[in-house]
């Protein structure tokens, strides 16, 4: 099929956007995600206080407080290794996490045990026992390294209670690499969460101050942050 587009830009010599929101899952397995390990296994912070201290200001700049959802349950989408959601004290915290058998097998200061239900599946993925109970599904830093985010979307919306919060916060760019099989941008989300049956109740961009000034996760030129509600 003749791309229209990207005829155009290179016409008038623009550089064309090329925004992606699937990649095939054996890349995806064999590429990303082997990095992913790696890197986690290797990484030192975040076995630090450091960690869950940025964590804190992280969640309080989106405007999340620890005490809001004690006794509900928190489904923590693309966990890692060291599990952000802690910060939820006395949440039923739910991972869902492609790596974490193989973190809790290799990662000894891995504290994913401590969650109360351990997914180690993608989150394409739809998880059945977990359909409409979640009171917060949070994702940070996860979509952009995924390989379908409209069935991730799909599944969010799916495990959402009735008046539950999706809260999703993600690297925005336009280029896709190895490691960050999808390029995500304001104008390939909407019609995503549309389809899904979203509202979005507020979009903002950047982190604030939190990462030291930086507006990324460490790629692109910002975050983009959805907060989500059943349509
Ligand atoms: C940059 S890490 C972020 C981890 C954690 N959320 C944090 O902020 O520390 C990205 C995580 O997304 C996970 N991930 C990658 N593809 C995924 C998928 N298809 N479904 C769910 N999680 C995925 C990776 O395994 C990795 O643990």
């Amino acid at each position: 099929m003749i791309d229209v587009r990207r005829i155009v830009n290179r016409l008038l010599g623009r550089k064309a956007v090329v925004s992606k929101t699937s990649e095939s899952r054996e890349t995806w397995a064999a590429v990303a995600q082997d990095g992913e390990f790696q890197f986690h296994k290797n990484d030192t912070w975040r076995k630090t206080p450091d960690f869950m201290n940025q964590t804190d200001r992280l969640l309080r700049h989106f405007g999340f407080t620890p005490e809001q959802y004690a006794g509900k349950v928190v489904v923590d989408v693309g966990a890692g290794s060291m599990l952000r959601t802690r910060f939820f004290t006395d949440a039923h915290l739910v991972v869902v996490e492609p790596l974490a058998d193989r973190f809790l097998a290799e990662i000894p200061a891995c504290d994913l045990k401590d969650a109360a239900e351990v997914y180690s599946r993608p989150a394409e993925e739809l998880i059945d026992g977990l359909v409409g109970r979640a009171d917060l599904v949070i994702s940070i830093n996860v979509l952009d390294h995924c390989f379908d985010f409209a069935e991730i979307v799909r599944n969010i919306r799916e495990y959402l209670a009735p008046d539950g919060l999706a809260f999703l916060t993600f690297d925005m760019h336009d280029k896709a690499d190895h490691m960050h099989p999808l390029s995500l941008t304001e104008k390939t989300c909407k019609p995503i969460f549309d389809k899904a049956g979203f509202t979005i109740e507020k979009l903002t961009t950047g982190v604030g101050d939190v990462l030291g000034g930086s507006p990324t996760y460490g790629h692109g030129p910002f975050t983009l942050n959805y907060w989500l509600r059943r349509a």
